[in-house]
């Protein structure tokens, strides 16, 4: 018996169920959703103006991507004070209101907290540069001697996430250890003064009414630095199995016992979602009730359309969640990641541009691919749409990515000078990095922005993004707008109970799982069409409640998601 056997019981699932077990969670890059200041980045208030729009997307929770003070070396994840809003994106102030526009409208907010690193403006670090070798502030950090004549070569030939040296020079002489980009100084987590200040913004956030946290590599905070320091190859070559000195360490989750006693002080606790790029196997231990309750599973994202990978993982995971007492997850996007709708409308679905693997040092992206030629559109948005409508289906937590719902592609073309992803400069071109995900949304066919704001575009905006606008499918009954809203209004009659019972359908490319309250999904795969009679066993007696696409008689085309309604 498994804990999704036993989630009835224990109050798990239905009414008295956590919010996060099964929520709708949909991701605002805050630079790049809506602009209210007309300075070309997307705001707080920008947000808050939008919150009648996210209301009626009918979602459950946002999770807002870093909106602190930051130069944005990486996009906001260089974080110069955990516990303030940019002045670029607005105030605390602004953040307050949007919190109580999002609650007013019954959608939590989840913000993300990025513990592995600073920005290189955070005063810790400019107080660590001032204070000098040796210094309690540099403590704070990983300062380390070079070696060579005159220390200058690194301390050791450590690769950073995005490319080029994990060590960057100061002008003292010594060395600091970034596991990103430069302007991203790793912060020591064996200091209790870096324990104690992410408690504190914790709760500060915690106290100004968020209702949860995503977790930045949160495999990556504690290490062993204990010398001699070994080489990028023998990191490579040794085993993630709690020991390594960088990655997945076991003590990480004395870091996250301590903030599960900060959640559950709350009413209702606050909750937590790690960002944990480990092996299958560990994953619990971050999802764990004693830890941060609920992690991340890539694993859709990875995947290509293709039914029995979906099978697979769907599986696995549901697995692994029961194992950990949480929920799964389910992303196909992020800010991270090149858009679904684009990976499914390439010839190599699921992979980066010409099938080149996309792993990055231990890190897997899947990267964006610069032009692509044989991008079919068309094909990609069917393609999402079925597999979003699949993805809401199952028992556990959606994270959706804005612009998915309007079926948004890459934008794969930008010129290099418009590039803002340390990834693309650091590999000198050779990753086109992550940009291509994270321009501003056309909310209006027309526009300098499309509705975005008054005035430019801190990205720019392709001409074709006029025929993504949100006005546009707001009033169409056959949008992908209108599409996820439905689903997203349905899906809370069909999130129950956790289980999930799949039923065999004689055809390889089609899937059908039945959910604990009757509720049914079934998504064809294949590009030929099937009897939808022949696909339910003759239990077609009930009734289609969405679509991914339009249906004729009892013929399901291909490429399509179809949930039916529990039977009366
Ligand atoms: C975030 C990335 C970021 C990196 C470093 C990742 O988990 O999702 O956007 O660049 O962490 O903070």
């Amino acid at each position: 018996m498994t804990i999704t056997d036993l989630a009835p019981a224990l109050g798990l699932a239905g009414e008295n169920a956590p919010w996060w077990r099964q929520a709708a969670v949909y991701q605002i890059y805050p630079r790049s959703f809506a602009d209210a200041n007309a300075d070309g980045l997307g705001d707080i208030a920008g947000i808050t103006s939008r919150a009648d729009y996210l209301g009626a997307l009918g979602i459950d929770a946002v999770w807002l991507s870093p909106f602190y003070p930051s130069e944005l070396a990486d996009g906001g994840y260089d974080v110069a004070d955990y516990r303030d809003v940019d002045p670029k994106l607005g105030t605390l102030a602004d953040f307050d209101d949007l919190v109580a526009a999002l609650h007013a409208r019954g959608i939590k907010v989840v913000v993300d907290i990025v513990p592995n690193h600073s920005s290189d403006q955070h005063e810790w670090f400019r107080e660590a540069i001032d204070a000098g070798r040796g210094s309690a502030a540099r403590d704070r950090y990983i300062f380390r001697e070079g070696t060579g004549p005159d220390g200058a070569t690194p301390p050791t030939d450590w690769v950073s996430a995005f490319g080029g040296p994990a060590w960057e020079r100061v002008a003292d002489g010594q060395w600091y250890l970034h596991s990103f980009a430069i302007e991203q100084p790793d912060l020591n987590w064996a200091h209790p003064e870096v324990r104690a200040d992410f408690v504190r913004t914790l709760r500060f956030w915690s106290d100004r009414g968020v209702d949860g946290f995503r977790i930045d590599v949160a495999h990556m905070l504690t290490k062993d630095l204990s010398e001699p320091l070994p080489s990028q190859a023998q990191l490579d070559a040794m085993p993630q199995d709690g020991l390594h000195p960088l990655l997945d360490r076991d003590d990480v989750h004395e870091v996250y016992a301590e903030w599960r006693q900060v959640f559950d002080s709350y009413d209702p606790p606050r909750t937590a979602v790690a960002e944990a790029w480990v092996d299958k196997a560990r994953v619990p231990l971050y999802a764990s009730q004693q830890g941060l309750g609920q992690a991340f599973n890539f694993d859709l994202l990875e995947a290509d359309f293709e039914a029995e990978q979906f099978r697979v993982v769907v599986t696995d995971n549901l697995a692994l969640a029961a194992e950990s007492g949480s929920s799964s997850t389910w992303v196909l996007s992020n800010h991270d990641v090149v858009r679904h709708a684009t990976r499914y409308g390439l010839p190599h679905p699921g992979r980066a541009p010409g099938g080149r693997p996309s792993v990055k040092h231990g890190l897997e992206w899947v990267l964006t691919g610069g032009v692509e030629p044989q991008l079919d559109r068309e094909t990609g948005e069917r393609r999402a749409r079925a597999a979003t409508l699949f993805m809401l289906g199952l028992p556990g937590s959606s994270y959706l990515y804005q612009g998915e719902e309007l079926g948004l592609h890459e934008v794969a073309d930008l010129h290099a000078d418009d590039r803002q992803d340390p990834t693309f400069f650091r590999s000198a071109g050779a990753d086109f990095g992550r940009d291509g995900c994270r321009v501003p949304l056309p909310w209006t066919p027309d526009g300098a922005t499309f509705g975005f704001g008054a005035d430019g575009a801190h990205l720019p905006q392709p001409a074709w993004f006029a025929d993504y606008a949100a006005s546009t499918q707001e009033g169409t009954e056959d949008s992908t707008l209108s599409l996820y809203r439905r689903a997203l209004g349905l899906r809370h009659a069909l999130q129950t109970g956790e289980q999930l019972e799949w039923i065999d359908t004689d055809s390889a490319d089609v899937l059908r799982y039945r959910r604990p309250n009757g509720w049914e999904v079934v998504t064809n795969f294949g590009q030929a069409p099937v009897d939808l009679d022949a696909v339910t066993a003759g239990g077609m007696a009930r009734e289609i409640a969405l679509s991914s696409e339009p249906i004729e008689g009892a013929t399901l085309p291909g490429e399509t998601t179809v949930w039916f309604a529990p039977q009366r």
